[in-house]
């Protein structure tokens, strides 16, 4: 089997395709035949060498790779899926590879309808998402919400949910080319920050303040981000890509340590005086929930199956064009979620 391997952190040449002997499923596993493999923009934070579970988790050598879909190729004792079934599944790394073994309790039947590329792309941004949104946040319906990045992988997830929810959903992109996409995922407005000043704009929207908002930009709109709550609401904090560069594919260390010392700090006393939250969460760190995974691959199943939301737009990179699938996504130019055919 083929797998990408990185060996030290670095940029996109530090990623490698490497012949692997087959993985054999041990009880309670199952291999997959990968046909799609999700990528996510924390892979692109591990190559760089920033990923702080990746490093505590595995360490170097290291195959990234959150979640792929294909067909079960072999069982271990102790699980009943069919061979040849069509799958998708999570993975705590090690999902950018040809053959996959993973745990059965991380594996899940395909929602009809959705191609294997499709499923591939699907439970990192829905995890999320329904973490974000349901577990932490917890809006309640008519609620204003704001998301960061709405186009993007886990923003289009969050806007769909939120809307579902019956939530007015008002998202921010970065470009023109994004606007449409955010307006038909169920965006009641759109702000293009790259033509309009976001926080103008998202206070004309909502002047007493949003509910919740979802960030993962991290230094560049975070505390703007806590000044726009509405009292009582909730910030979730979910990731800092606007630390990372943007061409290059490696990280500028000064502008890194600056944003580092910028990132704001919440005082506990604050937080009181001022009635509102910060919530923040990683899902890496969550894969030995196996109980609140299913349960909330479950609501995420359900949601497709009722059409009350879609993947958003994917596009396919094979397996060897893995470097510019990490350069367009660390770009900041993609809309929807990208994906690898091995
Ligand atoms: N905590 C968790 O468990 C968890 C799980 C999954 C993902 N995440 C985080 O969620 C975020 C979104 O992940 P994703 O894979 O779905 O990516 P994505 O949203 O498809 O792509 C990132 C988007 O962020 C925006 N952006 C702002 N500043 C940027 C910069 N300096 N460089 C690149 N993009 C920038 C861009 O959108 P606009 O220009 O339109 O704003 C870009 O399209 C990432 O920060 C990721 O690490 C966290």
């Amino acid at each position: 089997m083929r797998k990408v391997v990185i060996h030290r952190a670095g940029g996109h040449d530090r990623l490698t395709l490497e012949d692997s002997p087959t993985p054999t499923p041990g009880p309670g596993q199952l291999r997959i035949e990968v046909a799609a493999i999700g990528v996510n923009y924390a892979d692109c934070v591990i190559r760089m060498g920033l990923y702080a579970s990746a490093k505590e988790l595995v360490g170097w050598p290291i195959t990234p790779g959150f979640e792929v879909a294909g067909r079960v190729a072999a069982v271990g004792e102790g699980v009943d899926w069919e061979l040849g079934q069509e799958v998708l599944a999570l993975s705590l790394f090690g999902g950018y590879a040809s053959e996959l073994v993973v745990p059965a309790t991380q594996v899940f039947a395909v929602p009809a309808g959705l191609s294997l590329p499709e499923a591939a792309g699907l439970p990192t941004i829905f995890l999320t998402a329904d973490y974000a949104l349901h577990m932490l946040a917890r809006p309640r319906a008519g609620e204003r919400v704001l998301v960061h990045a709405a186009a993007g992988g886990v923003g289009s997830a969050l806007v769909q949910m939120a809307r579902d929810h019956g939530c007015e959903v008002v998202g921010v992109v970065g470009g023109a080319h994004k606007v449409e996409a955010a307006r038909q995922l169920g965006c009641s407005r759109v702000i293009d920050r790259s033509r309009e000043d976001l926080w103008a704009a998202a206070r004309a929207s909502a002047p007493e303040g949003y509910a919740a908002i979802f960030d993962a930009n991290g230094v560049s709109t975070l505390r703007d981000s806590y000044r726009n709550l509405a009292p009582a609401g909730r910030l979730v904090v979910y990731g800092f890509h606007s630390m990372m560069p943007r061409e290059g594919g490696r990280p500028n260390y000064a502008k890194l340590a600056w944003d580092f010392v910028r990132t704001p700090w919440f005082s506990a006393m604050d937080l009181v005086n001022r009635n509102r939250s910060v919530l923040g969460f990683n899902l890496s760190y969550m894969f030995h929930r196996a109980d609140l995974l299913s349960e909330a691959m479950t609501r995420i199943v359900d949601g497709f199956k009722r059409g009350a939301w879609r993947m958003p737009a994917v596009t396919s990179y094979a397996l060897d064009e893995v470097a510019r699938a990490h350069a367009d996504l660390e770009s900041g130019r993609t809309v929807g979620k990208l994906v690898l055919l091995p």
